[in-house]
């Protein structure tokens, strides 16, 4: 059976304290009251990983970093490498977030890059695809989204890519409060379960974990989360308070 994952994505919030506080809240309750099959992911800012991974119990959570350097070392100023990312004690890396594509550049080259480094050091890629507003109105969301998967992980091997998840993020539903209809985030999902299967076969395709993000949160995850396609959610806003959260973990 394929996992069920609640993972946060934190962004560029919260100072040390204020995260390590956060994450102690949320490992509280999920201990104490959350689903035992979700696999519940906490994605900190670099500084935080080291001190949420002691934060929390991790058979029950696990933590991300946001995105990891595309070389494995060097003369890369600022730069925080996988091997690095993996020896925090982080086990996820979220990566192809649409924020660094569209704030930081990041194409398709730079990310197969990074999701070779991320699985070369063991980390677990949560890779991020979804179109923008633009796209979704001409209708061209399907094209846009297979583009994305094939140019950056249906290259690699299926031992490699049975590794990962992926997160479905239409740009349109990211922090807007719009969220994707539930017919319209199953409808994607299904579309890439089935570009996985073409590629990978079916065995593959119905272990792999997808993903839906964009202004999910506690009134809607249960509607989402309750789709044969939809493995879980990648949280942003809602991840920032363990009250929030816990109930979107716990939708199942
Ligand atoms: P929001 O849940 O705040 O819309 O953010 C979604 C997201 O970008 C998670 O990676």
């Amino acid at each position: 059976m394929r996992k069920k994952i609640v993972a946060g994505n934190w962004k560029c919030n919260t100072t040390i304290q204020e995260g390590i506080e956060l994450a102690k809240a949320v490992n509280e309750l999920v201990v104490t009251t959350g689903a035992k099959d979700v696999v519940v992911v906490l994605g900190t800012p670099f500084t935080h990983l080291t001190s949420v991974v002691a934060a929390v119990d991790s058979t029950r959570v696990g933590v991300a970093a946001q995105n990891c350097a595309a070389e494995a070392k060097g003369a890369f100023t600022g730069e925080v490498s996988a091997a690095m990312v993996k020896s925090t004690g982080a086990e996820f890396v979220i990566l192809g977030h649409s924020e660094r594509r569209e704030y930081y550049g990041e194409t398709s080259a730079t990310l197969n890059k990074k999701v070779a480094l991320a699985l070369a050091n063991g980390l677990t890629p949560i890779y991020c695809c979804g179109e923008a507003l633009s796209v979704r109105e001409a209708n061209e969301q399907n094209a846009y989204v297979k583009t994305q998967l094939e140019e950056t992980i249906f290259n690699l091997s299926a031992e490699d890519f049975s590794k990962l998840a992926i997160a479905y993020e239409p740009i349109w539903a990211i922090g807007t409060g719009v969220t994707a209809s539930t017919a319209q985030a199953q409808e994607m999902l299904a579309f890439i379960r089935g570009l996985i299967a073409e590629k990978f076969g079916k065995a593959v395709a119905e272990e792999t974990s997808i993903l839906y993000g964009g202004s999910c949160n506690a009134k809607n995850a249960n509607e989402l989360f309750a789709q044969p396609d939809i493995d879980g959610g990648l949280i942003g806003g809602a991840s920032l308070k363990a009250e929030d959260f816990l109930p979107i973990i716990n939708a199942y």
